[in-house]
């Protein structure tokens, strides 16, 4: 093959997966229009997510706390990140989220067509993340609204639109920060109020680091809720006799489903590194300075790791890179498991059948995200 792939990867008119799945049986790797190598296997991407030495996620001009830290620098940030995501944490979230899910679920119309991923995901998920975070309910409507013009920028990839959004995100951000920052003795004692007060090197962090901070709690992982319950639905909806059986199962027998099908039909597709130094990548010597996608779609669909992709929640558990491996595994995994498993089984409970509405397609999302725009079904 060439060295270079006459093709961006992008799934306009055709399916991603079924694409990668295709150049994955041939190559480790692939070079994308842009220039950058995309790593397709699940060896190449996991050495390659673990070799933090050698990709360094030092890949944007933006500041970008954790994922575009290195080192004993990430180390510091990531400490901080940590404290809010561990089981002891978000267990009082739990109820929260139980309350959250089971309002919506029980609100759903019946009987005509609703869209999975606008009208129960994108609303779970800003529901759940505001409660977490502490954040007013009025921030709800502005937040979906950014959702929706933050996917367009990124789907027409302007660079214009692109940091309009972003200017708009921040302002969200900047909302709920400057108060707490204000009038430290009145603020709310929630987690943003708890961040705002937190110290890195003895000093509080900057605004800056603080928007750094939310924009990444919530900008791409509200978008990754969203779609990943589009992509749950879609199977329950395509699997009838998976309804019954998760009705029945236990928390932790759900979880490793849900992680299940997400392996299969991943829609976090992939992250960035930059090579410090020359590497290979099966027949190619990549120069130091050479950057890198690793593909988490892809991988999570390498035949030679997971048994042709049977249906194996348990037995793939491990090699799952739908939360990535390494440094900067997703520190969001827990709380996205729940977030999730409560989404699902909140639904279930409220509902008798979920079928895909006759008349509207399942519409795939395009690159740079995965599963699916627009997942119409109706309940019964
Ligand atoms: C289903 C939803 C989610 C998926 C699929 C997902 C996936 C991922 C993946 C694959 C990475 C690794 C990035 C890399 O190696 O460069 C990552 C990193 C990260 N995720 Fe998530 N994530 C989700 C939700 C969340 C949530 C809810 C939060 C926080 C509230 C979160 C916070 C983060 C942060 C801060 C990082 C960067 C970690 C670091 O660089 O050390 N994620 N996520």
């Amino acid at each position: 093959m060439s060295d270079h792939m006459p093709d961006d990867l992008s799934a306009a008119g055709r399916d991603l997966r079924a694409y990668t799945d295709q150049l994955r049986s041939k190559y480790a790797a692939v070079k994308n229009i842009q220039g950058e190598w995309v790593l397709l296997r699940h060896a190449e991407v996991v050495a390659a997510a673990q070799d933090h030495k050698r990709f360094s996620s030092n890949v944007s001009r933006y500041l970008q706390i954790p994922n575009g830290l290195d080192g004993e620098e990430h180390t510091q940030y990531r400490r901080i990140i940590e404290q809010y995501l561990t089981a002891e944490a978000l267990t009082p979230f739990v109820p929260v989220f139980k309350h959250i899910a089971q309002d919506l679920m029980a609100h759903l119309p019946r009987g005509k067509a609703i869209d999975a991923v606008q009208e129960i995901g994108a609303l779970f998920a800003v529901r759940a993340q505001c409660a977490w975070l502490g954040w007013p309910a009025e921030l709800e409507e502005p937040l979906l609204q950014w959702m929706t013009d933050n996917h367009a920028a990124t789907r027409s990839g302007e660079q214009e639109q692109l940091s309009k959004v972003a200017q708009t995100f921040d302002a969200i951000i900047q909302s709920v920060v400057a108060p707490r920052r204000a009038a430290p003795e009145q603020a709310p004692n929630d987690v943003t109020t708890k961040l705002c007060r937190d110290q890195i090197n003895g000093r509080l962090l900057t605004e800056e680091e603080l928007v750094s901070i939310l924009r990444n709690w919530t900008g791409g992982d509200l978008g990754s809720i969203a779609l990943c319950i589009g992509v749950l639905v879609a199977h329950l909806a395509q699997n009838p006799d998976s309804g019954d059986y998760l009705r029945n199962a236990s928390d932790s027998d759900v979880e490793a489903y849900i992680n299940e099908v997400l392996r299969l039909d991943n829609p976090f597709i992939s992250n960035r590194r930059i090579t410090t130094c020359p590497v290979r990548i099966g027949e190619h010597q990549l120069p130091a300075g050479t950057k890198v996608k690793l593909n988490w779609t892809s991988a999570n669909r390498d035949e030679s790791v997971f048994n042709n992709n049977a249906f194996q929640p348990q037995e793939h558990a491990a090699d799952n890179l739908v939360y990535g491996t390494g440094k900067h595994v997703c520190p969001g995994e827990l709380l996205s498991t729940w977030q999730l498993r409560i989404a699902l089984q909140a639904l279930l409970k409220n509902s008798t059948t979920i079928t895909l509405a006759p008349t509207l397609p399942l519409e795939r999302e395009v690159a740079p995200v995965g599963g699916y725009h627009k997942v119409p079904i109706i309940l019964g």
